[in-house]
């Protein structure tokens, strides 16, 4: 059986980072599930990834769904994959992928390939390698007459070898029995004073072991990221492609300034996304729709025909020919229906909200199940937290709720119902009928002119005579 140990143990010094670093995102998504991805995507389901330095993201990340070897103190590359001996031994006949969890690119065809090479060269090993214009901070390939002979990395290199822009990308096939043999014979006799992982192609070439480099022509798949520069230009790299992907199915950029979108998002086509928007995780937009400027989608299903317009929304459903905005806040567990129009400075919270309801301002609308057609006048308020519990508001179809409404939670207006303006609704209101809750007005004729009389009139005496 073929498997994978991923590396996502390494302290990241140079990223200066407070969680591991394969956890920093590209994108939406930390480097590590990148790499997951791939390993799926080649499927490669038999995985370890060794974790170490604040193993517990990693473990809170990976939620059980993969086996983890535990490496207490981080001496290098190799001795990160020593830590998964026990997981090599149990299936030892096949083949094992060994990857970093720092280097996301790495892609299901390029494994699945280097493994075709792998098997069909009969290999101990197979590095795979690329050429990159600047080299550095990667170790160098170097090659014999016989082909690959060893990897050094930049800090052991000499200078003619720092010249070689061949570079390993960190990802190797090995014979799995051959990576346990070979893992035996490191040494930490380098530069760093680490067991390199990288060690064991000089020492399967030393035991008439065959192991040969697969060059990548994609040289970007092999990129990683040591520092916050390095992963800023993987961010940049990732994006330009998502952007590309979206456009050549159709979507619309007009300027692709502060637009990022993650990499599992879908988009329909004649979709136009204005700048300053982010969308993110397993969100879906329908076609035609205009989202932006300025949106944060994370995690929602967008219908066709939607305009939404500094919109933050989180975890909720959004139907057909929906108008949001602008500064609306949506959060998580709505369902705003089929033509639905909320205005200005809205807030709707694990609510539903029925066809073609208009909430035009200045509205909370949380905890509640909303018909169709209601009218939310300015002002609307579901009061839904009595700083015990939350609880719910249901609104039936053709309400007509008069401004600055109050509506108590648990309480329930029937189908049709008004309410007047300011109105605060404490018990449930039937089908049809007006709840009006005011004090009588009263005038007080002339009031105001005794205090304002000084303002009005600041040369008299005051209005004494
Ligand atoms: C490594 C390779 C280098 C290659 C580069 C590709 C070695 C010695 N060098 O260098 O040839 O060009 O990757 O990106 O292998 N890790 C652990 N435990 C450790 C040390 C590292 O789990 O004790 C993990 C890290 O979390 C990281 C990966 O291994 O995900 C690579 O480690 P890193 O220190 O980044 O290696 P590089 O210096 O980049
Ligand atoms: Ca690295």
């Amino acid at each position: 059986m073929n498997q994978v140990v991923i590396l996502a143990g390494g302290h990241g010094n140079r990223m200066k980072a407070v969680i591991p670093k394969p956890m920093l995102e590209v994108l939406d998504v930390p480097m590590l599930g990148w790499v997951i991805r791939s390993c799926e995507g080649a499927e490669l389901s038999r995985i370890c990834v060794v974790t170490g330095y604040k193993a517990q993201y990693v473990e809170m990340y990976l939620n059980d769904r993969y086996r983890t070897a535990f490496q207490a103190e981080q001496l290098g590359t190799g001795h990160a994959v020593m830590q998964a001996e026990k997981f090599l031994r149990e299936f030892d006949n096949g083949n094992t992928l060994v990857l970093c969890g720092d280097a996301p690119f790495m892609d299901s065809e390029t494994i699945s390939q280097a493994l075709k090479f792998h098997e069909s060269h009969e290999n101990a090993v197979t590095v795979i390698t690329a050429e990159l214009d600047d080299p550095t901070g990667y170790g160098r390939i170097l090659r014999g007459e016989s082909g690959l002979a060893a990897i050094v990395e930049e800090k052991d290199a000499t200078e003619a070898q720092r010249a070689v822009h061949e570079v390993n990308s960190g990802a190797y096939w090995f014979r799995t029995k051959a990576l346990l043999e070979l893992l035996g014979g490191l040494s930490q006799s380098n530069a760093q004073g680490e067991y390199y992982l990288t060690d064991t192609i000089g020492l399967a070439l030393e035991k008439g072991w065959k192991a040969s480099a697969f060059r990548s022509e994609n040289p970007e798949v092999i990129l990683g990221a040591n520092t916050r520069k390095d992963l800023l230009y993987l961010n940049a790299v990732a994006r330009q492609h998502v952007l590309e992907k979206h456009m050549e199915n159709g979507v619309n950029f007009v300027c692709t300034d502060g637009i990022i979108i993650g990499s599992d998002v879908e988009i329909g086509a004649e979709t136009t996304i204005l700048p300053g928007t982010i969308v993110k995780g397993k969100t879906k937009i329908g076609a035609k729709s205009t989202i932006g400027p300025n949106c944060l989608i994370e995690n929602c299903t967008i219908g066709e025909h939607v305009t939404l317009n500094y919109v933050q929304a989180y975890e909720s459903e959004i139907e057909d020919a929906v108008k949001v905005g602008p500064f609306v806040h949506i959060r998580p567990n709505s369902h705003i229906k089929n033509g639905v129009k909320i205005g200005d400075f809205v807030e709707i919270k694990n609510s539903t909200i029925g066809e073609q309801t208009a909430i035009a301002h200045l509205t909370y609308v949380g905890d509640s199940d909303v018909g169709k057609k209601v009218n939310f006048g300015c002002g609307t308020v579901t009061v839904n937290y009595d700083g015990m519990k939350k609880q719910r508001c249901e609104i039936g179809d053709n309400c007509f709720i008069g401004c600055n409404t109050n509506l108590i939670a648990p309480v329930k207006l029937g189908k049709g119902a008004y309410t007047a303006a300011g109105t605060t609704v404490t018990k449930d209101v039937p089908d049809y009928a007006l709840a009006v809750e005011r004090a009588d007005l009263k005038v007080k004729e002339g009031y105001s002119l005794k205090k304002l009389r000084s303002k009005l009139f600041p040369d008299s005496d005051g209005g004494k005579n």
